[in-house]
C-alpha cells in the first residue's frame, strides 16, 4: 500500500487552485513605460511588443487600459534625443517625462507613479553617472541625481527608483526629499542590480550605447554576499522597497532577500530576459503564455512581493481567467 499520495492535490484545477501556494494579483506589478520627446509617438520594441514609448499626448490611453486591469504602478522612464556629458536634460523640468508625471498623477490619481533615477538616457557616453577620463565620479553623480529625485517629486511622483548604484545615494536622496518637503516620496531602490547582459532592448529604447561596460557601479554576477551588503546599506540609508534586478536569473538573491529582510521585495524581470521569452514562442519552442506564467511565478515564489515586467497586463489578463 502507498500511504503517502501528494497526487491527491493535483487532481483537478479546482484543487490545484485550493492548494496553491501563490495567489497572485495585478496590484503586485509594476508596469515599466518610456516617455519620448514630441508628439504621437507610440512605438513597441520589435523584439519586446510590450516594451513600449509613448509621447506625453499618447500615454494616458495606456496608463488607463493598465488601471482598468488592475495595475496600480507605473515605472517611468524617461528617454531623449538632447544627450550631453552631463545628462542636462535629467533636470529640465518641463521635459516629456515630468508633463507625464503631473498629468498621470492628476488623470488617473490612484495610480502610483514611480520614476527612475539614472543619467543614462541623457548621457552622449550612456553611463548612468558622470563620467570623465574613463571614471565614472560617484559623489558628484549623487548630487545631480538627488536634484533629478526632488524634481519628479515636485512634478508629482510617489515613489522616485534609483538604478544608478552609486554608493551613498539613498540616503541623500531621502534626505534632498525631505528637506525639500517630500517627506512622503518614497525610495523604490535597486539594491542589488548587477552589470548584466540582458538589458539590451531596453537600451536600445533609450537610444543609451554605453563607452566601455558598467561594472564599476552595477555588481559582479559571480557575487552572491554581496547582495546582501548592499541590502543592509539601502535599509540603513532609508529604502522603502529594495529591488533585485534582473530578476528570473537571480533567484537566490531574491530567496537571499526574502530570509533576512522586513521590507517589501520587488524584483525586476528585465527586457532581454523578457524577450527571450517572445523569442523561444516565435520559433514554437514553447507556448508563450506558459513560459511568461511560469517565469514569473518562479520570481514570486523566489520570494519577491512586487515584480516589475514589460509583461504586466497580459498577466493581469492572464491571472483573470
Ligand atoms: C539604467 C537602467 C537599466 C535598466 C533599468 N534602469 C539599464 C542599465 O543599467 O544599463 C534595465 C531594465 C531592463 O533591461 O528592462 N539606469
Amino acid at each position: 500500500m502507498i500511504s503517502h499520495r501528494p497526487r491527491r492535490l493535483r487532481q483537478s484545477e479546482s484543487i490545484r487552485a485550493l492548494a496553491k501556494e501563490l495567489k497572485i494579483e495585478a496590484s503586485q506589478f509594476i508596469l515599466p513605460i518610456f516617455i519620448a520627446e514630441g508628439k504621437s509617438v507610440e512605438k513597441s520594441h520589435p523584439l519586446l511588443p510590450s516594451c513600449k514609448t509613448f509621447s506625453a499626448d499618447k500615454v494616458l490611453g495606456y496608463a488607463l487600459e493598465a488601471r482598468d486591469l488592475g495595475i496600480k504602478s507605473l515605472l517611468l522612464f524617461g528617454t531623449s534625443t538632447k544627450k550631453d556629458a552631463k545628462g542636462s536634460e535629467a533636470l529640465n523640468s518641463s521635459s516629456a517625462l515630468h508633463k507625464s508625471i503631473s498629468m498621470i498623477r492628476e488623470k488617473v490619481p490612484e495610480m502610483i507613479i514611480m520614476t527612475d533615477i539614472a543619467l543614462d538616457p541623457y548621457t552622449d557616453h550612456g553611463h548612468d553617472g558622470l563620467f570623465e577620463k574613463g571614471k565614472i565620479l560617484n559623489d558628484q553623480t549623487v548630487e545631480v541625481l538627488c536634484e533629478m529625485a526632488v524634481s519628479h517629486a515636485k512634478a508629482g511622483a510617489h515613489f522616485v527608483a534609483p538604478s544608478d548604484m552609486m554608493d551613498g545615494r539613498i540616503g541623500a536622496i531621502r534626505s534632498s526629499l525631505d528637506q525639500s518637503g517630500f517627506e512622503d516620496c518614497a525610495i523604490l531602490a535597486y539594491t542589488a542590480k548587477y552589470a548584466s547582459a540582458f538589458y539590451g532592448p531596453f537600451r536600445d529604447s533609450l537610444g543609451a550605447k554605453v563607452v566601455g561596460d558598467k561594472k564599476t557601479y552595477q555588481m559582479d554576477h559571480r557575487n552572491r554576499r554581496e547582495a546582501i551588503r548592499e541590502l543592509e546599506l539601502d535599509l540603513q540609508e532609508g529604502a522603502d522597497i529594495v529591488m533585485v534586478k534582473p530578476a528570473a536569473h537571480f533567484l537566490d538573491i531574491i530567496s537571499d532577500f526574502r530570509n533576512v529582510c522586513n521590507t517589501p521585495i520587488a524584483a525586476y524581470h528585465v527586457s532581454g530576459e523578457c524577450a527571450l521569452l517572445e523569442l523561444g514562442a516565435k520559433n514554437q519552442l514553447f507556448d508563450r503564455n506558459q513560459a511568461i506564467l511560469e517565469v514569473t511565478h518562479s520570481i514570486f515564489r523566489a520570494g519577491a512581493d512586487i515584480v516589475a515586467t514589460y509583461f504586466a497586463l497580459e498577466l493581469a489578463q492572464l491571472l483573470r481567467k
